[in-house]
């Protein structure tokens, strides 16, 4: 997979690129992250990149002309199953589903907006529009980062086979979108807290019987939404 991103700030991406599962990726050559410096692409002799907004307000809005033209240069690299994701708050909210669905395709090309945000006629150039949450970061380089994060770990090879199958969100938590069930390692006993004894026994179809049972419980308790979506979702899947 190569994963393309247009960014003001690519220092910003030194450090979380560089440790653990990304980096292997990398050196594996599973995955390539090419950087655009939009500032290559900005207006004159010192490289303008946004302007005050039209109609009056605060703030600098990166220009349209400029952004459509890293676009392109990106669009040039690789243009099998390809995506332009622009990252901006009026977006989809980002998942796990998404995460998968883009895991599949084989150039990502990330628009970061940066500023008071970007001219809203770029979202004719882009394929899809996507938000990290109802919040507002500086850049879109932070959710840039936590989606490929999130991309980057289900790329065919990059993580042991089995390693996803029963994570949360994973649609594989038995058959539901349901959480992860509760996991426990060394010390046997911690203070007063013990290991459940099911998981000390050995006996692997009660171990499986007992995970469902916490994955649903756990669900219940934390986020009781996921049960309603799943059974929202059997039921348009008869219809
Ligand atoms: C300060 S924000 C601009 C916010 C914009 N003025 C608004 O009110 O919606 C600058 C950039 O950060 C990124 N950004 C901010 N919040 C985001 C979010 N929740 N999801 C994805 N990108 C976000 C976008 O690329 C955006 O263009």
């Amino acid at each position: 997979m190569t994963i393309s991103i247009l960014t003001l700030f690519k220092e910003m991406f030194v450090g979380p690129f560089d440790h653990s599962i990304i980096k292997n990726a990398i050196k594996k050559n599973l995955v390539k992250i090419n950087f655009i410096n939009i500032r290559d692409f900005g207006i004159g002799r010192h490289k303008i990149v946004d302007d005050k907004p039209y109609g009056g307000g605060k703030g600098m809005i990166m220009r349209v002309d400029v952004l459509e033209k890293a676009i392109a240069q990106a669009k040039k690299l690789s243009s099998i199953k390809q995506k332009v994701i622009l990252l901006d708050p009026c977006g989809k909210t980002f998942n796990q589903e998404k995460a998968v669905e883009l895991s599949k395709l084989s150039h990502l090309i990330f628009v970061c907006g940066h500023y008071e945000g970007v001219d809203a006629r770029i979202k004719e150039f882009v394929d899809e529009i996507i938000s990290v949450g109802d919040f507002i970061v500086t850049g879109g380089e932070i959710p840039t980062m936590l989606i490929v994060d999130s991309i980057v770990r289900l790329v065919k090879n990059v993580l042991p086979e089995n390693a996803i199958d029963e994570e949360s969100f994973s649609g594989m938590t038995f058959g539901k979108s349901y959480l992860e069930y509760p996991q426990y390692t060394r010390p046997e006993k911690f203070k007063k807290l013990t290991v459940p004894n099911v998981l000390l026994s050995g006996n692997h179809r009660k171990i499986k019987k007992w995970r469902e049972n916490q994955a649903l419980n756990t669900t219940k308790k934390y986020r009781p939404d996921l049960i309603n979506k799943s059974k929202t979702e059997k039921r348009k899947k008869k219809q």
